[in-house]
Protein backbone atom coordinates (compact mmCIF):
# COMPACT_ATOMS: atom_id res chain seq x y z
CA UNK A 1 0.00 0.00 0.00
CA UNK A 2 1.27 3.60 -1.33
CA UNK A 3 1.05 6.94 0.66
CA UNK A 4 0.85 9.35 -0.72
CA UNK A 5 0.14 13.23 0.30
CA UNK A 6 -1.20 15.89 -1.79
CA UNK A 7 -0.93 19.57 -0.54
CA UNK A 8 -2.42 21.98 -2.71
CA UNK A 9 -5.92 22.16 -4.28
CA UNK A 10 -4.35 22.31 -7.91
CA UNK A 11 -3.19 18.72 -6.85
CA UNK A 12 -5.51 17.43 -5.36
CA UNK A 13 -7.89 17.59 -8.56
CA UNK A 14 -5.14 15.39 -10.89
CA UNK A 15 -4.24 13.44 -7.70
CA UNK A 16 -7.56 12.12 -7.37
CA UNK A 17 -8.25 11.27 -10.24
CA UNK A 18 -5.22 9.75 -11.11
CA UNK A 19 -4.49 8.05 -7.74
CA UNK A 20 -7.96 7.30 -6.66
CA UNK A 21 -9.38 5.70 -9.55
CA UNK A 22 -6.67 3.56 -9.86
CA UNK A 23 -8.41 0.78 -7.15
CA UNK A 24 -6.98 0.47 -3.52
CA UNK A 25 -4.32 2.79 -3.36
CA UNK A 26 -5.05 4.95 -0.09
CA UNK A 27 -4.32 8.79 -1.67
CA UNK A 28 -3.72 11.19 1.44
CA UNK A 29 -4.44 14.46 0.36
CA UNK A 30 -4.11 17.15 2.69
CA UNK A 31 -6.46 20.34 2.35
CA UNK A 32 -8.85 22.40 4.15
CA UNK A 33 -11.62 20.10 3.71
CA UNK A 34 -12.15 18.47 6.85
CA UNK A 35 -14.83 15.86 5.49
CA UNK A 36 -12.90 14.88 2.41
CA UNK A 37 -9.70 14.38 4.62
CA UNK A 38 -11.77 12.41 6.49
CA UNK A 39 -12.93 10.20 3.92
CA UNK A 40 -10.02 9.42 2.50
CA UNK A 41 -7.62 9.05 4.92
CA UNK A 42 -7.33 6.97 8.37
CA UNK A 43 -6.77 9.98 10.54
CA UNK A 44 -4.05 8.27 12.55
CA UNK A 45 -1.54 7.22 9.43
CA UNK A 46 0.09 10.30 8.65
CA UNK A 47 3.64 9.10 7.67
CA UNK A 48 3.65 9.96 3.86
CA UNK A 49 6.04 7.79 1.47
CA UNK A 50 5.62 10.95 -0.46
CA UNK A 51 4.83 14.40 -0.02
CA UNK A 52 3.51 15.88 -3.32
CA UNK A 53 3.58 19.74 -2.84
CA UNK A 54 4.48 20.38 -6.57
CA UNK A 55 4.57 18.87 -10.51
CA UNK A 56 8.07 17.36 -9.85
CA UNK A 57 6.26 15.52 -6.80
CA UNK A 58 3.52 14.55 -9.08
CA UNK A 59 5.31 12.73 -11.49
CA UNK A 60 7.65 11.19 -9.27
CA UNK A 61 4.40 9.90 -7.48
CA UNK A 62 2.91 8.45 -10.49
CA UNK A 63 6.17 6.86 -11.10
CA UNK A 64 6.09 4.83 -7.87
CA UNK A 65 2.02 4.09 -8.85
CA UNK A 66 3.32 2.65 -12.27
CA UNK A 67 5.90 0.29 -10.73
CA UNK A 68 5.57 -2.67 -10.20
CA UNK A 69 4.23 -3.79 -7.42
CA UNK A 70 6.77 -5.45 -4.56
CA UNK A 71 5.71 -9.15 -3.50
CA UNK A 72 4.48 -9.52 0.15
CA UNK A 73 6.63 -12.34 2.02
CA UNK A 74 4.09 -14.86 2.53
CA UNK A 75 4.75 -16.13 6.04
CA UNK A 76 5.95 -19.20 7.08
CA UNK A 77 3.00 -22.19 7.66
CA UNK A 78 2.77 -23.47 11.05
CA UNK A 79 2.25 -27.43 10.78
CA UNK A 80 1.65 -29.30 13.58
CA UNK A 81 2.95 -32.92 13.47
CA UNK A 82 -0.01 -35.09 15.07
CA UNK A 83 2.20 -38.11 16.27
CA UNK A 84 4.28 -38.64 19.31
CA UNK A 85 6.33 -41.35 17.46
CA UNK A 86 9.81 -40.00 17.33
CA UNK A 87 10.56 -41.85 14.36
CA UNK A 88 7.30 -40.20 12.12
CA UNK A 89 8.60 -36.72 13.64
CA UNK A 90 11.57 -37.01 11.82
CA UNK A 91 10.63 -38.19 8.67
CA UNK A 92 7.73 -35.33 8.64
CA UNK A 93 9.82 -32.77 10.00
CA UNK A 94 12.46 -33.50 7.36
CA UNK A 95 9.69 -32.94 4.44
CA UNK A 96 8.52 -29.62 6.01
CA UNK A 97 11.86 -28.28 6.18
CA UNK A 98 12.04 -28.64 2.46
CA UNK A 99 9.43 -27.15 1.95
CA UNK A 100 9.99 -24.18 4.03
CA UNK A 101 7.21 -24.80 6.28
CA UNK A 102 7.62 -24.39 10.40
CA UNK A 103 7.25 -27.77 11.66
CA UNK A 104 5.44 -27.72 15.45
CA UNK A 105 5.90 -30.93 17.49
CA UNK A 106 3.70 -32.26 20.88
CA UNK A 107 6.34 -31.10 23.08
CA UNK A 108 6.27 -27.33 21.66
CA UNK A 109 2.73 -27.22 22.82
CA UNK A 110 2.37 -29.52 26.14
CA UNK A 111 0.81 -32.44 24.35
CA UNK A 112 -1.64 -33.88 21.96
CA UNK A 113 -5.43 -34.26 22.36
CA UNK A 114 -6.65 -38.05 22.45
CA UNK A 115 -8.95 -38.45 19.50
CA UNK A 116 -11.43 -41.69 19.38
CA UNK A 117 -10.33 -43.33 15.44
CA UNK A 118 -13.44 -44.67 15.47
CA UNK A 119 -13.71 -44.34 11.19
CA UNK A 120 -14.26 -46.98 8.80
CA UNK A 121 -11.46 -45.94 6.91
CA UNK A 122 -7.83 -45.27 7.60
CA UNK A 123 -9.12 -41.50 5.61
CA UNK A 124 -11.55 -41.24 8.04
CA UNK A 125 -9.35 -41.79 11.63
CA UNK A 126 -6.34 -39.69 9.73
CA UNK A 127 -8.23 -36.36 8.76
CA UNK A 128 -10.75 -36.74 11.95
CA UNK A 129 -7.20 -36.58 14.07
CA UNK A 130 -5.95 -33.85 11.81
CA UNK A 131 -8.49 -31.81 11.86
CA UNK A 132 -8.49 -32.14 16.07
CA UNK A 133 -5.15 -31.77 16.02
CA UNK A 134 -5.45 -28.65 13.74
CA UNK A 135 -8.39 -27.26 15.97
CA UNK A 136 -5.66 -27.32 19.33
CA UNK A 137 -2.86 -25.81 17.58
CA UNK A 138 -4.59 -23.01 16.42
CA UNK A 139 -5.99 -22.16 19.89
CA UNK A 140 -2.35 -22.36 20.90
CA UNK A 141 -1.75 -19.65 18.25
CA UNK A 142 -4.55 -17.24 18.10
CA UNK A 143 -2.43 -14.83 16.04
CA UNK A 144 -1.91 -17.22 13.41
CA UNK A 145 -5.66 -18.78 13.94
CA UNK A 146 -6.81 -20.64 11.53
CA UNK A 147 -3.93 -20.66 9.46
CA UNK A 148 -2.15 -23.43 11.45
CA UNK A 149 -2.44 -26.74 9.71
CA UNK A 150 -1.70 -30.08 11.24
CA UNK A 151 -0.79 -33.81 9.83
CA UNK A 152 -1.89 -37.00 11.40
CA UNK A 153 -1.62 -40.49 9.84
CA UNK A 154 -3.44 -43.58 10.11
CA UNK A 155 -2.43 -46.90 9.52
CA UNK A 156 -2.87 -50.90 9.41
CA UNK A 157 -2.82 -54.34 8.05
CA UNK A 158 -5.55 -55.12 5.48
CA UNK A 159 -5.81 -59.65 4.68
CA UNK A 160 -7.64 -60.54 1.56
CA UNK A 161 -9.43 -63.30 2.84
CA UNK A 162 -10.59 -61.92 5.47
CA UNK A 163 -11.80 -58.94 3.45
CA UNK A 164 -9.63 -56.41 4.38
CA UNK A 165 -9.35 -57.06 8.73
CA UNK A 166 -7.96 -56.29 11.18
CA UNK A 167 -7.90 -52.90 8.63
CA UNK A 168 -8.70 -49.92 10.95
CA UNK A 169 -8.94 -52.44 13.87
CA UNK A 170 -5.13 -53.27 13.37
CA UNK A 171 -4.19 -52.09 16.75
CA UNK A 172 -6.64 -52.69 18.76
CA UNK A 173 -7.46 -56.76 17.18
CA UNK A 174 -6.16 -58.09 20.20
CA UNK A 175 -3.97 -56.99 23.28
CA UNK A 176 -0.67 -57.09 22.09
CA UNK A 177 1.98 -57.57 18.98
CA UNK A 178 2.27 -61.31 19.92
CA UNK A 179 -1.71 -62.02 20.00
CA UNK A 180 -2.24 -59.97 17.31
CA UNK A 181 -0.18 -61.59 14.95
CA UNK A 182 -1.59 -65.55 16.72
CA UNK A 183 -4.70 -64.05 16.01
CA UNK A 184 -4.21 -63.49 12.35
CA UNK A 185 -2.48 -66.65 11.32
CA UNK A 186 -5.93 -68.59 12.84
CA UNK A 187 -8.11 -66.29 11.34
CA UNK A 188 -6.41 -66.67 7.92
CA UNK A 189 -6.16 -70.08 8.79
CA UNK A 190 -9.63 -70.45 9.09
CA UNK A 191 -11.04 -68.53 6.21
CA UNK A 192 -8.57 -70.55 3.72
CA UNK A 193 -10.41 -73.88 4.99
CA UNK A 194 -13.79 -72.30 4.86
CA UNK A 195 -13.08 -71.23 1.35
CA UNK A 196 -10.89 -74.15 0.48
CA UNK A 197 -7.93 -71.69 -1.02
CA UNK A 198 -4.98 -70.87 0.00
CA UNK A 199 -5.38 -67.01 0.30
CA UNK A 200 -2.29 -65.03 2.28
CA UNK A 201 -2.14 -61.79 0.02
CA UNK A 202 -2.47 -58.49 2.13
CA UNK A 203 -1.05 -54.74 2.38
CA UNK A 204 0.19 -52.36 5.02
CA UNK A 205 -1.72 -49.22 4.13
CA UNK A 206 -0.86 -46.06 5.46
CA UNK A 207 -3.05 -42.63 5.30
CA UNK A 208 -1.61 -39.26 6.35
CA UNK A 209 -4.10 -36.40 6.21
CA UNK A 210 -3.44 -32.25 6.03
CA UNK A 211 -6.10 -30.48 7.66
CA UNK A 212 -6.59 -27.06 8.61
CA UNK A 213 -9.21 -26.58 11.58
CA UNK A 214 -12.14 -25.71 9.05
CA UNK A 215 -11.46 -29.34 7.18
CA UNK A 216 -8.92 -31.77 5.61
CA UNK A 217 -7.08 -30.68 2.74
CA UNK A 218 -5.76 -33.40 1.38
CA UNK A 219 -4.92 -37.22 2.17
CA UNK A 220 -1.81 -39.45 1.23
CA UNK A 221 -2.64 -43.43 0.84
CA UNK A 222 0.73 -45.32 0.68
CA UNK A 223 0.44 -49.03 0.32
CA UNK A 224 2.79 -52.14 0.35
CA UNK A 225 1.79 -55.38 -0.99
CA UNK A 226 2.99 -58.87 0.32
CA UNK A 227 1.53 -62.21 2.06
CA UNK A 228 1.39 -63.20 5.37
CA UNK A 229 3.67 -65.82 6.19
CA UNK A 230 2.73 -69.10 8.56
CA UNK A 231 5.42 -68.77 11.04
CA UNK A 232 6.59 -65.42 12.59
CA UNK A 233 10.66 -64.19 11.54
CA UNK A 234 12.77 -61.62 12.79
CA UNK A 235 12.85 -59.29 15.91
CA UNK A 236 13.16 -55.86 14.14
CA UNK A 237 9.84 -53.25 13.46
CA UNK A 238 7.12 -54.10 15.57
CA UNK A 239 3.48 -55.18 14.82
CA UNK A 240 2.36 -57.22 12.18
CA UNK A 241 6.17 -57.05 11.04
CA UNK A 242 7.07 -60.59 11.76
CA UNK A 243 4.36 -62.49 9.42
CA UNK A 244 4.34 -59.83 6.92
CA UNK A 245 6.88 -61.06 3.60
CA UNK A 246 6.54 -57.73 1.07
CA UNK A 247 6.51 -58.36 -2.42
CA UNK A 248 9.55 -59.20 -4.29
CA UNK A 249 11.40 -59.97 -1.23
CA UNK A 250 11.87 -63.62 0.52
CA UNK A 251 12.48 -61.33 3.99
CA UNK A 252 9.82 -60.47 6.76
CA UNK A 253 9.77 -57.13 7.74
CA UNK A 254 11.15 -57.63 10.85
CA UNK A 255 14.26 -59.18 9.29
CA UNK A 256 14.76 -56.30 7.26
CA UNK A 257 16.51 -52.96 8.46
CA UNK A 258 14.61 -50.53 9.15
CA UNK A 259 16.53 -48.40 6.30
CA UNK A 260 15.39 -51.50 4.08
CA UNK A 261 11.70 -51.32 5.12
CA UNK A 262 11.48 -47.20 5.29
CA UNK A 263 12.75 -47.47 1.79
CA UNK A 264 9.68 -49.21 0.77
CA UNK A 265 7.17 -49.17 3.47
CA UNK A 266 3.39 -47.94 2.91
CA UNK A 267 4.20 -44.70 5.55
CA UNK A 268 7.53 -43.45 3.55
CA UNK A 269 5.22 -43.68 0.14
CA UNK A 270 2.20 -41.93 1.34
CA UNK A 271 5.00 -39.26 2.99
CA UNK A 272 6.50 -39.38 -0.41
CA UNK A 273 3.29 -38.03 -1.65
CA UNK A 274 2.59 -35.42 1.28
CA UNK A 275 6.41 -33.98 0.07
CA UNK A 276 5.39 -33.74 -3.16
CA UNK A 277 2.46 -32.21 -2.63
CA UNK A 278 3.69 -29.18 -0.45
CA UNK A 279 6.93 -28.69 -2.67
CA UNK A 280 4.07 -28.03 -5.01
CA UNK A 281 2.35 -25.96 -2.88
CA UNK A 282 4.87 -23.76 -1.69
CA UNK A 283 7.16 -23.44 -4.67
P1 LIG B 1 -0.63 -46.66 13.66
O1 LIG B 1 -1.80 -46.08 12.94
O2 LIG B 1 0.67 -46.23 13.09
O3 LIG B 1 -0.72 -46.50 15.14
O4 LIG B 1 -0.70 -48.23 13.38
C1 LIG B 1 -1.83 -49.01 13.71
C2 LIG B 1 -1.46 -50.45 13.83
O5 LIG B 1 -1.24 -51.03 12.54
C3 LIG B 1 -0.17 -50.71 14.61
O6 LIG B 1 -0.42 -50.78 15.97
C4 LIG B 1 0.28 -52.04 14.01
O7 LIG B 1 -0.41 -53.10 14.63
C5 LIG B 1 -0.18 -51.95 12.57
N1 LIG B 1 0.90 -51.41 11.74
C6 LIG B 1 0.93 -50.22 11.09
N2 LIG B 1 2.09 -50.05 10.43
C7 LIG B 1 2.80 -51.16 10.66
C8 LIG B 1 4.10 -51.59 10.24
O8 LIG B 1 4.85 -50.89 9.54
N3 LIG B 1 4.49 -52.79 10.67
C9 LIG B 1 3.73 -53.59 11.45
N4 LIG B 1 2.54 -53.24 11.88
C10 LIG B 1 2.05 -52.04 11.48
Amino acid sequence: MKKLFADTDLLKLQFQKSLLGSGGIPAFIRNENAAMLRYLLPLQETTPELWIANDEDLEKALALLNAPPVAEKTPEPRIFIGTKNKHKISEISAILRGCGAEAIIPDDLGGLPDVEEDGHSFEENASKKAIAFAKFAAAKFPEQGRGVMAIADDSGLEADALFGAPGVHSSRYAEDDLRRIAKLLTEIGRANKRSGEENRRARFVSVVALASPDGVEACFRGEVNGIIIETPRGSNGFGYDPVFVPDGFSLTFAELSSTEKNKISHRSRALAKLDQYMRTKHD
